[in-house]
């Protein structure tokens, strides 16, 4: 089945503040993932499953979306935009773009999400069960930071609980939705409305049908460091699924216009961005190194990204961190664990480490 009549939205418009410093003045689903923005990945998904036409309710840096993709006709799309003054939340991003929407049946996703998902199946669960909105569902280790979503035996969706504590279930929303047209209609304009805390407890309340989609394909949220870093390496290896990429898959992504030294290992799904340059005997290991970086002799990066134009000196250690653009680090020194650098800092050499060494 091919999805010629079924409408895509994609939601862009969060702040990605657990991307900081990095989405400082680049919104998350443009944040450059195995080589090109996030978002060219996901479109590629949709657009595989034959959906033409899709909306992007955008609110950060809006109009840096459009900039991106323009009318989506390079990728095979009709991309349209309607854009928030005002945040609206998720359901209000989803209210906001009902005017555009073409077909009855309409598939949604949050625009940090990357899956190998049958889209077809979806909606097909969603048709053949004459539901209201049907949601595609996955079982994840640890469910707290996610939508716990039970269901019962037929499938329908029982509860619908945002990030809790102590979630009876480790099935979550996996941030794609079937909604009909009518339901999207229904959500209420002028303020903002969350669609994991409003829409769908509020359906489930008034009797609607909802039904849960469960897979085991690929998936993965795109919007924490770790999960950007090690998702962009399963792009690379060809872990994750996408026809967006810039290059065939191997162990490293090393874009135009890079120059890596022949004794340095770039490995385990690194990306070397346009212009960045890699030092004799560096080695990096799942390194998302953006453009116009330089890696000094003998540095280590690993499970790590590097903003544009930082430059890491030699036999510097990079670790676990965000290093935002621009960003010295001095010789020597070693930045390990989830620590994070803003814009411009310059450390010195050899003056910030984890060890005891000298
Ligand atoms: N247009 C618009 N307006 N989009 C928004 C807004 C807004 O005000 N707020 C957030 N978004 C977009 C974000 O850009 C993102 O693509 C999507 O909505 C989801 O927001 P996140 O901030 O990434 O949410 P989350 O990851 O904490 O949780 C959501 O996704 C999980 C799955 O990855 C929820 O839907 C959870 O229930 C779900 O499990
Ligand atoms: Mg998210």
């Amino acid at each position: 089945m091919t999805l010629n009549d079924v409408d895509a939205v994609v939601l862009v418009g969060g702040q990605g503040t657990r991307l900081r410093p990095l989405t400082l003045n680049r919104a998350k689903p443009l944040l450059p993932t195995a080589g090109v923005p996030f978002l060219a990945h996901l479109l590629s998904r949709i657009r595989a499953a034959g959906v033409r036409h899709v909306v992007l309710g955008t609110s950060y840096l809006a109009e840096t979306f459009e900039n991106e993709f323009g009318d989506g006709s390079a990728l095979g799309l009709e991309l349209e935009y309607v854009t928030e003054t005002e945040p609206l939340g998720t359901g209000g991003g989803i209210r906001n773009v009902y005017e555009k929407i073409r077909t009855d049946d309409v598939l949604i996703f949050n625009g940090d999400v990357l899956a190998g998902t049958d889209l077809a199946a979806v909606v097909d669960t969603h048709r053949t069960g004459g539901a209201d909105v049907t949601l595609h569902l996955r079982k994840v280790l640890d469910p707290r930071a996610y939508g716990c979503v039970p269901t019962d035996e037929n499938g329908r969706v029982q509860a619908f609980l945002e990030k809790t504590e102590n979630p009876p279930t480790d099935q979550i929303n996996a941030g794609c939705y079937v909604f009909r047209r009518s339901v999207i209609e229904s959500i209420a304009t002028g303020r903002p409305v969350s669609v994991e805390r409003e829409t769908f407890p509020g359906l489930l309340e008034s009797g609607a049908t909802v039904l849960g989609h469960v897979d085991t394909s690929y998936w993965r949220d795109f919007g924490t460091p770790y999960d950007l870093i090690d998702g962009s390496a399963d792009l690379v290896r060809g872990l994750a699924p996408s026809a967006a990429l810039p290059g065939p898959t191997g162990d490293s992504l090393v874009l135009d216009g890079a120059k890596v030294a022949a004794d340095a290992i770039v490995a385990g799904g690194s990306t070397v961005g346009a212009g960045s340059v890699v030092g004799s005997g560096a080695r990096l290991e799942g390194a998302l190194v953006y453009d116009d970086v330089e890696i000094g002799e003998g540095a280590v990066v690993e499970r790590s990204v590097l903003g544009a134009g930082a430059r890491i000196g030699e036999g510097a250690r990079v670790s676990g961190a965000v290093i935002g653009e621009r960003v010295e680090v001095g010789a020597g020194c070693e930045l390990l664990d989830g620590i994070r650098i803003w814009p411009d800092v310059v450390l010195p050499a050899g003056k910030v480490r984890f060890s005891a060494g000298v």
